[in-house]
């Protein structure tokens, strides 16, 4: 028993040395000292030994076991730290590096021409409401006083979709007009409201896409005449493009509204002098407007005698090219990332 013991030890303490990572280490332990370990099992002999060994052999059994734990620790924190020194050059990482940037996303030039111009509107008074994309034949014209033979239908390029579930003719509005008459169905005078939203015309060229968005503005109330529409259109145009520039307006016409006119800026690009983006006018159209037709108010059963009222539409495309000097009309839908990225902002 004593040899056994004594030959244990040595053999303990090589394997401890042999042992080159943290869980051969555990092997060697469980070898030893775990349930069917070579010195659990020795000590279980013990029961088996005269008396008067058993003290002696009991005590030599213990310094064994002690002297093995001790070497155990001592070759655990050695290889402990050599796994970590390993670990540090393994996994070194340069702090100075730059950093790597995440492409980050920006606001369309569209988006961002829109929210200025709710912006502005709405610090002059004007909430925002929304209409359908998809509309019926009342709305988008005959509520408007377009009636279905009507010569203006045609400037209109209507994209129709088939009839809906009561055989109603169904397209996509091909302007926010629309939204005066929800609105005006809907409430009574004094109104004020804007309305920003896609509209869809059968149209593509330079200047021309299917789908652009048109932000629509009116006022209902008593007494209301053009001289408040062109100051309310003339402040809108000077806060928008950060300019005093000159405004005007031009005779039109549209069916909804008598008067109408057309509204001109002084070109940003040639103040004024004649230039190609103006086409040597000096002046820039941007947007339709006039006096509510006392017709429509009819249809949406306001008092015409009673109340009167402005409205005006604008193509904002067409204000976004003009402020952030952009050519082609269609670089907004083609979502080149290049040119996404030179217009983003956050
Ligand atoms: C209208 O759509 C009228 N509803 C505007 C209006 C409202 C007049 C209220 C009076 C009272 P017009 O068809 O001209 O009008 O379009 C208005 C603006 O939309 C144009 O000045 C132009 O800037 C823009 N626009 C028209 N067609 C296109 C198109 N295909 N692509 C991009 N912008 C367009
Ligand atoms: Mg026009």
């Amino acid at each position: 028993m004593r040899e056994q013991l004594e030959a244990l030890q040595q053999e303990a303490l090589a394997r401890l040395q042999e042992a080159g990572s943290v869980a051969e280490l555990e092997q060697v332990r469980v070898n030893i000292l775990g349930k069917k370990g070579s010195l659990t099992q020795l000590l279980r002999g013990l029961a088996s030994v005269s008396a008067e060994e058993r003290p002696l052999l009991g005590e030599l059994a213990n310094t064994l076991k002690n002297a093995f734990n001790e070497a155990l620790q001592r070759r655990m924190l050695v290889l402990q730290e050599e796994d970590l020194a390993q670990r540090l050059a393994a996994e070194r990482l340069d702090v100075t590096l730059p950093g790597r940037t995440p492409p980050l996303g920006g606001i369309h030039p569209v988006s961002r021409a829109l929210d200025e111009i709710v912006r502005i509107f709405s610090q002059m008074g004007f909430p925002s409401a929304m209409g359908p994309e998809v509309e019926d034949d009342w709305h988008n014209f005959e509520a408007l006083n377009i009636p279905a033979d009507h010569p203006a239908r045609e400037m209109h390029d209507t994209f129709y979709l088939p009839p809906g579930a009561k055989g109603e003719k169904r397209l996509l509005r091909t302007h926010t007009s629309t939204v005066q008459i929800h609105v005006m169905e809907n409430r009574k005078p004094p109104l004020r409201v804007i309305a920003p939203g896609k509209v869809f015309r059968c149209d593509s060229d330079l200047t021309h896409t299917p789908m652009f968005h048109q932000v629509e503005g009116f006022l209902v109330d008593e007494g209301v005449h053009f001289g408040q529409l062109k100051g309310i259109l003339q402040r809108f145009l000077r806060l928008f493009f950060e300019r005093d520039l000159p405004v005007r307006f031009r005779p039109s016409f549209f069916p909804f509204t008598e008067p109408s006119a057309e509204t001109d800026m002084g070109c940003l690009f040639c103040d004024g002098l004649g230039c190609r983006v103006c086409k040597g006018t000096g002046w820039i159209e941007v947007l339709g407007c006039g006096l509510i037709h006392p017709a429509v108010l009819d249809n949406v059963g306001i008092d015409r005698e009673r109340y009167s009222g402005f409205a005006f539409g604008m193509g904002v495309e067409r204000l976004a090219m003009l402020k952030y000097g952009i050519q082609d009309l269609r670089l907004f839908f083609e979502n080149d990332v290049r040119f996404l990225r030179q217009h983003a902002r956050l």
